[in-house]
């Protein structure tokens, strides 16, 4: 992650040129297995005592309730409900739906590493009705309306078009299909000469997340409208995911010597300093996490 300023004058996290978020997640897969847990990616805490696990599973819910499997289930049979998981890591979330949702899923991801994690998930799991491939999620390359439900939990950071992955999201929708999207969103424009101070931060964080670019909700929702979808609901998830940062520098301490041996002792002391970095990030009202779910009108 490196901070810059956009064309418009205005500051941003941007991208630079050398940087392979594919390469990023093959070399931090093992690592982030055990600094957050199976499924990639924040919690949502109720009570704030919840296991990660537990709070994982539970934005993992939120998504699937935005997604609206119930209705779809009850519209027709849910073998028959295809979901395209964009960014599907180690495969976790796509084996959960397919298991307790009944949906086919089909996950991509650019790493090579997290297609195969997610292809052993589901060969252990002995399931069948998902699966696996290595593609990019701006220029997917499946059909136009393939697809009753586009998933893309905390993976729209990652890439340099987020425009570029909204659109191909609507296009594989079928008419009456929901995209649902999760991630990090920025709550305030950072201007330039605070991005300059925290310099060091914003390195920080690059080296132990990759790349990201943050967005507000009303990026997401004015981006999902433009591409021809109706916004049915955005949500503020950043107080909910507050915990996730205490969680995650337990898991540093516990998995210190096994992370170290997989990302080196820099990428652990990296990751535990960013756990520091968002949460200030999120305390001060900069960066925070939220949901949107968006339909295709048919
Ligand atoms: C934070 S992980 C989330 C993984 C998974 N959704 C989960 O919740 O367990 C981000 C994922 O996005 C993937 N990713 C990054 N850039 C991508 C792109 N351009 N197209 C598809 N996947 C991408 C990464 O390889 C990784 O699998």
């Amino acid at each position: 992650m490196s901070a810059s300023s956009t064309g418009s004058g205005e500051p941003a996290v941007e991208a630079t040129s050398e940087y392979d978020p594919a390469s990023h997640y093959d070399r931090v897969t093992a690592a982030w297995q055990l600094l957050l847990g199976d499924e990639l990616h924040y919690g949502v805490f109720d009570s704030g005592d919840e296991l990660l696990e537990v709070a994982t599973g539970a934005l993992t819910a939120r998504m699937v309730q935005a997604a609206g499997f119930a209705e779809l289930a009850a519209a027709r049979s849910p073998a028959r409900v295809r979901v395209l998981d964009v960014g599907c890591g180690s495969g976790a979330p796509a084996c959960e739906l397919r298991t307790t949702e009944g949906v086919e899923v089909v996950g991509i991801t650019t790493s090579g590493v997290g297609v195969d994690a997610a292809r052993a998930r589901a060969t252990a799991l002995g399931i069948d009705g998902v699966s696996f491939e290595q593609r990019d999620g701006m220029d997917n390359g499946f059909a136009d309306a393939e697809f009753d439900v586009v998933w893309a939990l905390e993976s729209s950071h990652l890439m340099r078009d987020r425009e570029a992955l909204i659109n191909e999201c609507a296009r594989v929708l079928r008419p009456g299909g929901r995209l649902v999207l999760c991630d990090l969103v920025k709550w305030r424009d950072i201007p330039f000469a605070e991005v300059r101070g925290r310099i060091a931060d914003f390195a920080t964080l690059r080296e132990a997340f990759g790349d990201a670019h943050f967005e507000s909700l009303d990026y997401y929702a004015g981006t999902a409208t433009a591409a021809g979808l109706t916004v049915e609901r955005t949500d503020d998830l950043t107080a909910a995911t507050l915990p996730t940062f205490d969680r995650w520098r337990a898991n540093a301490a516990t998995h210190r010597d096994e992370v170290v041996g997989l990302i080196g002792i820099g990428g652990h002391e990296a990751f535990v300093r960013s756990c520091d970095i968002l949460e200030a990030f999120w305390r001060d009202g900069t960066f925070g996490y939220g949901l949107i779910s968006a339909v295709r009108p048919s």
